[in-house]
């Protein structure tokens, strides 16, 4: 329906208490505070507790979420949930979210698009909205990615953390809300980042196990190319698709957590001074789908992200797959 403006009417977000440091790190494999400080920004990340799941962190995101939004569960229509660590292969893990929070009227389901997930998310429930169908939306980046890190891997171990971050969209009036929307995939790449057993093509056996292909594999370096090109480009349609005269119009970037390097080559490249990147990357490490998501609601509660400003959500990851989202808020 053209016309109708799609917005956020309450963010949340939760990371589990636990943070293992670069000096935990330490301890562990051969690295060091200085190479992961250097080459990533990541200072620390939190982990979940071994009987906390990707649920777990997603209903405490999501209730405070709605709970900003001055809604109750009840009030949900729909619940999409993006991750790459659901609690289990199926059912999905918007139904576990679903019967935690109450949230009984809800139509519910996941969707995976990695790091890019949440835009992914809010691109359909923009639709969803749009279209009628429902009249809010409840989606959440949530992952539990220290459940599928090899701790004996130093090139990506000390890259990844655990947590969730909540929207609740819905219509808004005048002119705030999403300008525009840019999705994007490139799965001749599908191999440098992924998760290789416990799938179909290799399901689980002894093997897999001895193998430590349950634990996700990635060419670190081929991926920072493409990011950095990916997260340029996405920002930059976005800007055009938006009508945005310069991307100097644009007051903050909540990109996606993958590296300070990345992101400050990605700035540069498009125009955009770097004080006005949103990090958490120092505090949280890459948290895939959560990341966005938790950076957003941050940036949200400590008004670092106000009424009025143009904000750009930027993101890419495993498929590849990209996404950019510009919000007047
Ligand atoms: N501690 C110390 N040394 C490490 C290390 C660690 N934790 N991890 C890797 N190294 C070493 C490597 O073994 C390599 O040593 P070598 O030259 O003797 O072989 C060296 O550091 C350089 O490795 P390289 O992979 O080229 O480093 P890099 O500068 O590309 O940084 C990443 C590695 C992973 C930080 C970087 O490539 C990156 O951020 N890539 C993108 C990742 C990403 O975005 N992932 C998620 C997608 S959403």
């Amino acid at each position: 329906m053209e016309g109708v403006r799609v917005g956020f009417l309450g963010v949340g977000y939760f990371v589990p208490p636990k943070i293992l440091s670069n000096a935990d790190l330490e301890k562990m494999v051969d690295t060091s505070d200085a190479w992961i400080t250097t080459r990533t920004g990541i200072k620390e990340r939190r982990i979940a507790a071994d009987n906390v799941a990707t649920s777990d962190l997603a209903k405490e995101a999501a209730l405070a979420a709605i709970k900003d939004a001055d809604l109750t569960p009840l009030d949900i229509e729909l619940i999409i949930i993006a991750t790459i660590t659901p609690d289990m292969q199926f059912p999905s893990t918007a139904c576990i979210v679903q019967d935690k929070i109450g949230a009984k009227k809800a139509a519910c389901f996941d969707i995976s698009a990695a790091c890019a997930g949440y835009l992914y998310a809010i691109a359909i429930a923009e639709q969803f909205i749009k279209a009628g169908i429902y009249k809010n939306a409840l989606v959440v980046g949530a992952e539990k990615l220290t459940a599928i890190t090899d701790w004996s891997d130093r090139n990506t171990c000390v890259l990844f953390g655990d947590g969730a971050g909540a929207s609740v969209m819905g219509k808004v009036e005048g002119d705030k809300g999403i300008l525009s929307v840019y999705l994007g995939a490139d799965g001749t790449q599908h191999d440098i980042l992924k998760l290789p057993a416990g799938g179909s093509r290799l399901p689980a056996s002894h093997k897999t196990v001895d193998e430590r292909l349950h634990y996700l594999k990635m060419s670190g370096s081929e991926l920072f190319k493409h990011a950095v090109k990916i997260m340029t480009e996405a920002g930059e349609r976005a800007a055009k698709i938006a009508g945005l005269n310069s991307p100097q119009e644009i007051d903050c970037v909540i990109p996606h957590q993958a590296n300070v390097r990345i992101l400050n080559a990605v700035a540069k490249k498009i125009g955009i001074a770097e004080e006005k990147i949103y990090f958490n990357i120092e505090r949280y490490g890459n948290m895939s789908s959560a990341s966005t998501a938790v950076a957003l609601a941050e940036a949200v509660i400590a008004k670092r992200v106000k009424k009025g400003d143009i904000i750009l959500l930027d993101a890419f990851g495993s498929g590849l797959v990209w996404g950019a989202i510009i919000i007047k808020w």
